[in-house]
This record gives structure tokens, sequence and C-alpha cells, in this order.
């Protein structure tokens, strides 16, 4: 019971993909998440509250340093301090596989992400302008572990 965050591998890639169809208009399918987990760069980490999948992790290393490829809480559970707790598992997980650093990508226009990020203490190191299909920049953030 109560809330923890956990590996998840890649055999249960499904469940994962099933997070993010709730945390994501545009989600991706259990044959690309499968896909992408295939991968051994590629980890998977969920959120649980009481044996129910309320958020989701996925993060690649490369080099030293971690991306995290995609993250989310379902809706029913945002604005609690869960995207906080998740964070901390990831960047736990980051530094267990020696990585120094965290960086994602997020839009502009996202303000939930980009208030937890920027509330994380991650920096903004660039911008893609126009990246994303809605024509909103792409920020770049890193976190030093
Ligand atoms: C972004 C997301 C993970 C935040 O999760 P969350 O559990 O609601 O985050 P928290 O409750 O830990 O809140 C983190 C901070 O963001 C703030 N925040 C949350 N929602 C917000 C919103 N809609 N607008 C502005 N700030 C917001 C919180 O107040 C908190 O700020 P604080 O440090 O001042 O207390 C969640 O909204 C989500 O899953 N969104 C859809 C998927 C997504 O966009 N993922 C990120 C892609 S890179």
């Amino acid at each position: 019971m109560g809330l923890r965050a956990t590996p998840i591998p890649a055999k249960d890639a499904a469940r994962l993909a099933a997070v993010h169809q709730r945390c994501f208009a545009q989600s991706w399918s259990d044959a690309e998440f499968a896909s992408l987990m295939q991968n051994p760069t590629v980890q998977g980490l969920g959120l649980v509250e009481d044996d129910r999948d309320i958020g989701l992790a996925l993060l690649q290393n490369v080099a030293s340093e971690t991306e995290i490829l995609t993250f989310g809480i379902i809706p029913a559970r945002r604005g609690n301090g869960m995207g906080y707790f998740l964070l901390d598992a990831v960047a736990d997980m980051a530094r267990a596989s020696g990585s120094s650093a965290l960086f994602l990508e997020v839009s502009a226009t996202n303000l939930a992400a980009v208030h937890l990020y920027q509330g994380y203490g991650f920096e903004q190191i660039s911008t893609r302008a126009a990246y994303y299909a809605d024509r909103s920049d792409a920020w770049i953030f890193r976190l030093a572990l």
C-alpha cells in the first residue's frame, strides 16, 4: 500500500503504455513502448499508489547523461506533489546508472511541466524554435545530479 516508484521491465511495456494513454492526448502505442524498451539503454519507471498505476517515466542513458523520454501523472492525481515524488525516483535511477545529469525537452506552452521542472531545479539550457507540430518552442532543460 502507499506510494512507491518501481522499475518496470520491458516485458511489462503495455503497463506503461496504458498510463501514457491516460496522461497524453497523443499517446504512444503498446508496440511503440515495447520497441523503445527493448533498447538496453532505456529504463521504465512506474508510480504506484495503493496498487494502482498513477504515473510513468521512461529514461534513456546516453554517455553519462540521462534523458527523460516521457513523464506523466494521471489527471486525477495531478497537483498533489506526485510529479516531484516521481522526479526524485527518476534522479535516483539515473544516479544508479552512473549519470551525472538529467535532461529533457518540453513545450514552452506546457505550464504544468515547466513549473514542475523549474521547481525541481532544472535549468533551461537551449530553445528549439517552433519545434512542435503546434509551432510551440521546445525548451531543453538540464539538471546536474
Ligand atoms: C506535468 C505533470 C507531470 C505535473 O505533475 P503533478 O503531479 O501535477 O505535479 P506536482 O503536483 O508535483 O506539481 C509540481 C509543480 O507544478 C505546479 N503545477 C501543477 N500543475 C500546474 C498547472 N496546470 N499550471 C501551473 N503550475 C502547475 C504545482 O503547483 C507545483 O508547483 P510548486 O512547486 O509551486 O508547488 C502533469 O501535469 C502531467 O502529467 N501532465 C501531462 C503530461 C506531460 O505534459 N508531461 C510532461 C511532458 S515533458
